[in-house]
């Protein structure tokens, strides 16, 4: 998705630019840009494609000054092309803009300015904005204040000027994050930190209807109605360096071998064996508001709405609460049934998906008090949010989700321990129990993948195949969808999640040897019924992956493959489901030379509806 930098300070801006745009490559993008303020001229440079072919321009066309902005794009409003590429401008080249986000009213405002005689360049919906600042006379903070007064929608934005080169305006409204970044030689401007972590952890975000004038004298923000805002900067909690590859040929291969330590930090200092209590210092909930909740709706998107679909199976079996699970997309038009005696829990890795924070609102509006399960101190979600339940997976860099995901699993684990145990469904005996193996689910994580060359050669049998069919029943069947959506996400095979009891509904059409089944059979109350589904599928000459219990002998001989997993609670066994399941998708898609961490035509977080 579209990430935004700016930089106005003391040294050259466009070599910081670029590094800064880098650093932003691993959301999805399919353009990008730069602006810089030369002596009394404004200069852009645009490409079509990665980074490294805007760097080729700018190695022709160099750029030099102390104030600029950089843009990567995802294409929504006009395709990929160095025309629709960010930075926008005006007729007389004197405003330049990036932005994050949809401006609605685009149509209308584009045929008002050109039947004043304004000329536009691209397609894009955001080249309205210089045109409206153009339009409107003094300085640049009054032209924008003024400008935004006519836009719809949601934006981040970043603009510099020839009028005012001392100054780099940044304004948010809806949505998009952005974020202001304080270095010694210089102010940033950025809508995703980690893009800025080498030049500064200290930061300040941008509030919906804020408006913040960046320049020699330091920061002031406002709101859009010139309130002044005094708000002090707080510090990120991760380095440059844990947001690198750290040897790994790709991050998500790194973020799958984090898995580990990532469960142990989401679970640390939460649990309390002795007590058999967890601790959840920000949930913002009182046990016995706990204690009152009727139901509880869990809205999410892509990977964390298979959390999600985790989470209401612990949630239900531990609370004995009613849970629905949502797609935040169809959640927030349904109408929705919500009220005050309704919890809502909203799953996000980035807490900036458009649609998530949609439901929210929408949960809000109708009295219902939210809890955000999310891995990024202070994102939008959690700041919306009535308590928040962080994950600590740390910074998750490749496209598709794993450590953040299984970080999820791990905190509904420790939202349903304690709910259970504040509405009494739960004994302390049980929930000493079940933390215990909870503890120790970072050590079996570590032990699988240390048996994970396996899954090279067994994920190597998926290469050439044209669909895949995952099948799981029950607590399972969720991680038949996230294995499905892994394997498409990264290696563009078709595959399909399945609760295995349906196959005979469908599916079983597709089989034949040339469509692999992969099929998640661990022992326990369904493990029989899984077996004979397995066995329907043998039975029509397809392939299975049986992914199944380590002391599991039956299984052998009826599966083409089988990759084990050690014995824990089935409540918490599709935290370790999903290893296996990441890495098969991770080898097929490496050896048919995919890019695994930026995956064609998706995007990191999705700020846009
Ligand atoms: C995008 C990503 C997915 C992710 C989804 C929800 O589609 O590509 O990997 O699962 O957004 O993201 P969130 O940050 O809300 O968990």
């Amino acid at each position: 998705m579209c990430g935004i930098v700016g930089y106005i300070g003391t040294r050259d801006a466009g070599p910081i630019l670029m590094d800064c745009l880098k650093r932003l490559e691993y959301r999805g993008y399919d353009s990008a840009g730069v602006g810089v303020i030369q002596e009394d001229r404004l200069e852009l440079r645009r490409s079509a494609g990665k980074i490294a072919e805007l760097e080729r321009v700018l190695g022709q066309r160099p750029v030099r000054g102390r104030a600029g902005i950089a843009h990567t794009r995802w294409a929504t409003h006009g395709r990929p092309s160095a025309a629709n590429a960010h930075p926008h401008s005006d007729c007389a080249s004197s405003v330049a803009v990036v932005h994050n986000g949809i401006i609605e009213n685009h149509r209308p405002l584009r045929r008002a300015l050109e039947s004043q005689g304004h000329r536009f360049g691209s397609q894009t919906d955001t080249e309205v904005i210089p045109h409206l600042i153009e339009s409107r006379q003094g300085e640049i903070e009054t032209a924008t204040q003024e400008a935004v007064r006519e836009l719809e929608g949601d934006y981040a934005l970043g603009i510099i000027s020839r009028r005012d080169p001392g100054k780099l305006v940044a304004v948010r409204s809806g949505g998009p994050p952005l974020i202001v970044g304080f270095a010694p030689d210089g102010l940033f401007l950025t809508s995703d930190a980690s893009a800025i972590l080498p030049y500064t952890r200290e930061v300040l975000s941008l509030e919906e209807g804020e408006m913040a004038v960046l320049s020699g004298e330091g920061v002031r923000l406002a709101t859009f109605d010139g309130r002044t805002v005094d708000r002090s900067p707080t510090r990120v909690p991760w380095d440059a360096e844990t947001a690198q590859k750290g040897g790994f040929p790709h991050f998500m291969l790194k973020e799958i071998w984090e898995q580990p330590r990532a469960i142990r930090d989401t679970c640390g200092g939460r649990a309390d064996l002795e007590a058999g209590e967890v601790r959840l210092a920000d949930l913002g909930l009182e046990a016995g508001a706990l204690a009152r909740v009727r139901r509880i709706v869990l809205v999410a998107c892509g990977t964390s709405w298979h959390a999600s679909l985790v989470g209401k199976h612990v949630l239900e079996s531990l609370c004995r609460v009613p849970v629905e699970v949502d797609v935040a997309s169809e959640y927030r038009y349904r109408p929705p049934i919500v009220d005050p005696e309704t919890l809502t829990v909203a799953i996000s890795q980035s807490g900036e998906t458009a649609d998530t924070l949609g439901a929210v609102r929408e949960s809000r509006s109708r009295g219902s008090k939210v809890v955000a399960v999310c891995n990024v101190v202070g994102s939008s979600l959690a700041r919306e949010s009535d308590g928040v339940l962080y994950t600590h997976a740390g910074p998750e860099i490749g496209v598709a989700s794993t450590k953040a995901f299984t970080s999820q699993l791990a905190a509904l684990d420790l939202l349903a321990i304690h709910l259970g145990r504040a509405r009494g469904t739960l004994s302390p005996d049980s929930a000493r129990a079940l933390l215990r193996e909870l503890a120790d689910i970072p050590r079996l994580a570590g032990d699988l993948l240390g048996r994970a060359d396996a899954l090279l050669e067994i994920g190597s049998t998926l290469r050439t195949s044209a669909s895949v069919l995952y099948l799981g029943r029950g607590i399972q069947y969720p991680l038949a969808l996230e294995g499905a959506l892994k394997l498409k996400e990264i290696s563009y095979i078709h595959a399909e999640g399945y609760p295995a009891g349906e196959m005979k509904h469908g599916p079983i059409a597709l089989i034949d040897r040339t469509v692999p089944v992969v099929a998640i059979a661990p022992q326990g109350r369904l493990y029989e019924k899984t077996l004979s589904n397995v066995e329907e599928v043998k039975a029509r000459d397809g392939r299975v992956i049986a992914i199944a219990s380590e002391d599991d002998r039956e299984i052998a001989g009826k599966a083409d493959h089988v990759f084990r997993l050690p014995r824990t609670s089935e409540l918490l066994l599709p935290i370790l489901t999903a290893l296996p399941l990441q890495l098969l998708a991770y080898h097929a898609a490496v050896l048919r030379g995919c890019d695994v961490d930026q995956p064609r035509n998706l995007a990191k977080s999705v700020t846009v509806e």
